[in-house]
């Protein structure tokens, strides 16, 4: 499966007993924040979280980042967090900016507070808006009392573009379950342009979907299982590099009868049938895998 300079490794659900304390962190974590994990995240969450190494002063990119817990939880631990996403979240809710510093890369990035109140308040329906007003006071409060040192910093830009950062610039890219909702040609693209961006012996540690030996479109999730020969060649790892892909059924087998995983799905999957586990019925479909590629 390689070493911490170079990995292809499906996720095995025993990281949620050896990696229990992360387990807990990030559930009272996701808690405080008002956030839902997708169905496997917590397996590519702990597996990136074990590989990352330092994290305090360290500027790291979370790619495909969303409103996603890893950021805050980075920031939390003393990291500038380089939130990339080409979705726009200037209007991050008040919750998320009061439990970080937070602010956008360029002006645009990120709608002032007021904005977004002002926003919600033209936008909401009676009950809803007088129930928001009331969580964004309390988030403005809260973000009054002191943070430390780390930051999120909002940069709403396609991966493949990433013209506002230098060449060079960032010590490591994490990115959960994001770069499979990318085509190969894109992917390769994304590749690059991560590559530019990170500093020599900076590594990407991500997490992606796979489903064994071919590639296949997940059209419920909108999202390539990419095969291991994919993986490689697009993150450039060597062709011969160890990977436990013999064990794919095994491990196929677990995690359809993993019953913390499948007690624990977040309720947004029931509402419809357009995401990774249609209409809230436990039935993985394919597996998260994880890729450390470390620039030359
Ligand atoms: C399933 S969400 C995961 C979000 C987040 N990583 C989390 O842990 O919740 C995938 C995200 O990746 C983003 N994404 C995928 N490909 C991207 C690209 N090429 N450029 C920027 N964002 C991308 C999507 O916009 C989406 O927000």
């Amino acid at each position: 499966m390689g070493s911490d300079h170079a990995c292809l490794e499906i996720l095995s659900v025993n990281l949620l007993d050896e990696e229990r304390q992360r387990v807990d962190e990030l559930r009272h974590l996701a808690g405080t924040l008002g956030l839902e994990f997708g169905w496997h995240y917590l397996l590519d969450l702990t597996w990136v979280l074990r590989h990352l190494g330092t994290i305090r002063g360290q500027r790291i990119m979370d790619a495909g980042a969303g409103t996603g817990i890893i950021q805050w939880y980075l920031a939390q631990q003393g990291a500038t967090v380089y939130s990339v996403d080409r979705l726009d979240r200037s209007a991050l809710p008040l919750r998320l900016r009061a439990h970080a510093r937070v602010r956008g890369l360029r002006p645009a990035d990120m709608l002032s507070s007021s904005a977004v109140m002002e926003r919600e308040r033209t936008t909401l329906a009676g009950g809803a808006r007088s129930r928001r007003f009331f969580r964004n006071v309390q988030s403005i409060l809260r973000g009054m009392l002191p943070r430390r040192e780390g930051e999120v910093i909002l940069y709403n830009e396609d991966l493949a573009h990433l013209s506002e950062l230098q060449d060079n610039s960032i010590d490591t890219i994490v990115s959960i379950s994001s770069l499979e909702h990318n085509t190969p040609e894109g992917l390769e693209g994304v590749v690059t342009e991560m590559l530019r961006v990170l500093k020599p012996g900076g590594r990407i540690i991500a997490t992606l979907c796979t489903a064994g030996q071919t590639d296949w479109f997940h059209e419920p999730s909108k999202g390539m299982c990419y095969s291991a020969a994919t993986l490689k060649r697009i993150f450039q790892l060597p062709a011969d590099l160890a990977d436990n892909y013999g064990d794919y059924e095994r491990q196929m087998g677990e995690l359809r009868t993993c019953a913390e995983l499948r007690d624990n799905l977040a309720m947004f999957y029931s509402r419809s049938g357009n995401n990774g586990m249609p209409w809230g019925k436990w039935d993985p479909q394919y597996q998260p895998v994880g890729v450390i590629k470390t620039k030359a």
